[in-house]
């Protein structure tokens, strides 16, 4: 099994650009099933979790291709819309292939969706949803499913704004007759660059980013070419990386308001940060101050997706963070990690209370999921000595290559398969 070896202390220093975002380019990727003409989808990153949805879209009859950094879907021949459980249970956006195939086929038998081990993660608001626009669902051994010859426009209240809910049910909805809102969506920028692809191609949506979307019924869609947005978690990661090595980093290629939340709180904690259009440019200190309190909110609030990353931070900043993490329940799962190198961190339930240390040892560490796993690399990159990240698989799923973006900013840190 591959493994990061880390020799911490350096301090990164340079310019980082910015992949797509893997949680834009999953659902537009599944989006694909609703029409029947090519689509090139530019700048694919080559994270595993894309691969995984690209099999999957095989698996229906589509074809899709990289060609360089192109990738090139054609859903033409596609002819079942039928998701076995091992391709569903690798990703959890497999479930958002669920909408798009009832829009597509009008019926789907889906496996129950996997991903990152941070959670239960349910899928009750999206069948809840599906439901309220007639489609009738059976949950049986396993599997979904689902008959949609019956799916009208119609009203959906979410009681909680899930990205993967929203997401599917604008995707049963683009070419379902009638008008279907959307209340208490998901305000995420992934799901707003889902309005946009799908508009491209011909849907009418409304609202995406605000507290109702509408969808009017289209009858079909139409080919287009479409870069999705920046990756914010990844532009976010970057910047930690610099501020908790003491270094300073130009990431480029970003939408800086999507990481307002993060940068403003490294501002606080002393770091030089300067905004421009398209890129953030960060200046740390040898030890930063603690933020004394981080709370996980749906967008625009502090992401969870950055909560492993930002706690790391705080353990070897001056003074206390108590951090609650509000969206999944397993989420402090990398934590015992951090302690083996000296973090001095408790958990009690969703909470974790930090009290900073002057630095950290290296050891032996193990990724327990995406974002804790490459939070773990953040601690190897400024902790004295040699650090392994085993289990690397995990981060493969989100970051393309890290170790090779580290190194060009100075990190001592080589894949060893
Ligand atoms: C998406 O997951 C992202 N994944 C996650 O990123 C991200 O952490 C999450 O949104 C929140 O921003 C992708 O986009 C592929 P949710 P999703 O539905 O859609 C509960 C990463 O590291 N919930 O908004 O699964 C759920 O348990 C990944 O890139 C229900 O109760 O997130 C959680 O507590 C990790 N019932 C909360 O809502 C449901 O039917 C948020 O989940 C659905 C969700």
């Amino acid at each position: 099994m591959s493994k990061f070896l880390i020799n911490g202390g350096t301090k990164l220093s340079g310019e980082y650009s910015v992949d797509c975002a893997k949680n834009a380019y999953l659902p537009i990727i599944a989006s694909t099933i609703l029409c029947k003409e090519e689509i090139i989808l530019k700048d694919c990153p080559f994270f595993a979790d894309i691969d995984n949805m690209i099999l999957i879209l095989r698996n229906l009859g589509m074809t899709a291709e990289r060609k360089g950094t192109e990738l090139y879907i054609n859903g033409k021949n596609a002819y079942q819309s039928y998701i076995p459980t091992e391709l569903a249970k690798v990703i959890r956006s497999s479930i958002f292939a669920l909408g798009a195939l009832l829009g597509r086929f009008e019926k789907a038998k889906v496996a129950y969706p996997g991903g990152c081990d941070i959670g239960l993660r349910p899928i009750d608001l999206h069948l809840k949803g599906l439901r309220d626009l007639g489609v009738k669902i059976i949950e049986s051994h396993g599997y979904i499913y689902c008959d949609a010859s019956k799916m009208h426009g119609g009203q959906v209240y979410l009681d909680y704004p899930s990205v993967g809910a929203t997401e599917n049910l604008i995707m049963a909805a683009v070419l379902c007759k009638g008008i279907t809102t959307i209340i208490n969506p998901a305000k995420e920028p992934e799901i707003v660059d889902l309005q946009n692809f799908l508009n491209k191609m011909g849907a009418k949506i409304d609202g995406a980013g605000t507290d109702i979307i509408t969808i009017t019924g289209v009858e079909e869609l139409h080919g287009t070419e479409y870069r999705p947005i920046p990756d914010r978690i990844i532009a976010g990661t970057m910047l930690i990386a610099a501020a908790i090595t003491g270094g300073s980093i130009t990431v480029k290629n970003c939408i800086p308001q999507h990481i307002s939340s993060l940068y403003t709180k490294l501002q606080k904690s002393g770091c030089e940060i300067d905004v421009k259009s398209d890129c953030i440019f960060l200046q740390s200190k040898d030890r930063l101050d603690s933020i004394s309190f981080l709370d996980t909110m749906p967008y625009p609030g502090f992401p969870t997706d950055l909560q492993a990353q930002m706690l790391t931070l705080q353990t070897v900043c001056k003074g206390y963070c108590i951090i609650q993490e509000n969206m999944f329940e397993s989420r402090f799962k990398f934590v015992p990690e951090l302690i083996k190198m000296g973090a001095n961190v408790r958990v009690h339930q969703r909470t974790a209370y930090v009290s900073g240390v002057p630095s950290l040892l290296g050891a032996d560490v193990f990724a327990t999921d995406l974002r804790g796993g490459v939070a773990l690399v953040l601690a190897g990159l400024c902790a004295k000595g040699y650090t392994t990240v085993h289990d690397i698989y995990h981060i493969d799923r989100g970051y393309s290559h890290i170790e090779d973006a580290l190194t060009s900013l100075g990190a001592s840190i080589k894949r060893v398969e």
